[in-house]
């Protein structure tokens, strides 16, 4: 390399560390394993709120009201339903592409039927896209999963809240409590968590001032990639694979002699439990116990138990994907669909990242440090030996 102009040798790779933005929606503490919405602690939201409150309370900043929370549900419900032009076209795609793919493209359809995408200046004209997206993509993603079980799709249920409709969407009937309650949760603690890839990668997007589908598309695009999304599929494949306890004693002792990483451990920021895995571990256990899966349960303590005996001291401990795949399965969920599930969640995090950082918009334009060549001379291509 010769003649290196560029004078910025300094980077981060993977923008690793960099503070972009600040944000009011939530707080991550890696050190104290701690997850907070707009202030409040993803505990008391997991024990108390419901997702609606949650998607309300990540957009408007505060807790709503009852009439609020009440007007905010309803108009959920209200837009939940997607036209037949989109869900004909989504279930006649010409290849079995990938769940996330077929959801994504879902949305870039829905872009191109409703007048709600156009470009809007507006924040709250925005907003009112977001809300109808974060109801739709519930509808689009259990019409998915139907339709590569080869069934019709079943159109959303008025009567029921958000978690428990997307169950009665993807099954044709209704969940039990345990099992409407544990999707409600899990929709809660996949809501929002910092500037991870997909909410980045939404923000990029939106900061062109494209419009709010395009941003979420790219979230979508984002969260499919196995480095972010799809660690709880490799989690459910590994437990399933394993028949009884000596079995996951042995596979435990394998992995931790080769030195392998395992999946659903460890995370860039938590470097102790994280609160959403030690949620979800307690909603696992009563869960498989209803659903007949506690020896699955059993494995996944066996395995937790000797990896946090060798790598606790190291900060690795389960993460969320360890527990909500076994969740997801147990609610007779196929894996391919557990990332569409994160989405179905994450939306909500999207739009809010995207509505706040919109209110003072500056376009994302970070360099790069050039190491190619320069002051190459150009030799016309029939001189080129
Ligand atoms: N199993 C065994 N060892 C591990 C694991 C693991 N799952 N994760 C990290 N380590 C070790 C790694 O081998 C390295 O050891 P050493 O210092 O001796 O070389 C050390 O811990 C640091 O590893 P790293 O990969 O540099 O750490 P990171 O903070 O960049 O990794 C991670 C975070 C999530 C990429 C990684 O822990 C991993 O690949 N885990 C498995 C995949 C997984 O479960 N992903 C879901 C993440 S949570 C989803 C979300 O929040 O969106």
């Amino acid at each position: 390399m010769k003649n290196q102009k560029n004078r910025e040798t300094d980077f981060a790779k993977g923008l690793e560390g960099i503070v972009s933005n600040t944000t009011r929606i939530g707080y991550v503490d890696g050190e104290a394993g701690k997850l907070s919405y707009r202030g409040y602690d993803i505990e008391d939201l997991a024990e108390h709120s419901s997702y609606e409150e949650t998607v309300y309370l990540l957009l408007n900043g505060k807790l709503p009201t009852l009439s609020e929370l009440e007007e905010f549900t309803d108009k959920l419900k209200g837009n939940r339903t997607v036209a037949d032009e989109v869900m004909n076209r989504i279930t006649h795609l010409p290849c079995p592409c990938h769940p996330m793919s077929m959801l994504r493209s879902g949305i870039s359809l829905l872009e191109c039927i409703d007048d709600t995408c156009r470009i809007a200046e507006d924040l709250e004209e925005k907003k009112e896209a977001g809300i109808k997206l974060i109801a739709q993509t519930a509808t689009l993603t259990a019409a998915v999963a139907r339709h590569l079980q080869e069934k019709e799709p079943v159109p959303p249920d008025p009567a029921l809240p958000h978690g428990a409709n997307f169950l009665y969407m993807l099954r044709g009937e209704r969940a039990k409590p345990l099992e409407e309650r544990v999707m409600d949760l899990s929709l809660i603690l996949h809501a929002d968590h910092g500037m991870n890839a997909s909410t980045f990668a939404s923000m990029v997007v939106a900061s062109t001032l494209s419009d709010l589908h395009s941003a979420v598309s790219s979230g979508i695009a984002t969260l499919k990639g196995p480095l972010h999304g799809g660690a709880n599929e490799r989690v459910i494949r590994m437990l399933t694979g394993i028949s009884s306890i000596a079995e996951a004693e042995a596979f435990v002792e394998k992995v931790l002699a080769e030195k392998t990483k395992i999946m659903g451990f460890g995370h860039r920021v938590y470097k102790t439990y994280e609160p959403r895995a030690k949620i979800l571990q307690g909603y696992a256990k009563k869960l498989t116990e209803l659903t007949g899966n506690e020896e699955l349960f059993e494995i996944a303590q066996t395995i937790e138990k000797r990896v946090t005996e060798a790598y606790g001291s190291k900060g690795i401990f389960p993460n969320v994907d360890f527990y909500s795949g076994l969740i997801y399965h147990s609610l007779g969920i196929d894996e391919s669909i557990f990332t569409p599930i994160f989405a179905v969640s994450r939306i909500a995090g999207w739009v809010a990242r995207i509505l706040e950082y919109l209110e003072d918009n500056r376009l994302f334009r970070p360099r790069a440090v050039y190491t190619g060549p320069t002051d190459l001379p150009y030799v016309p291509v029939r001189e080129r030996g």
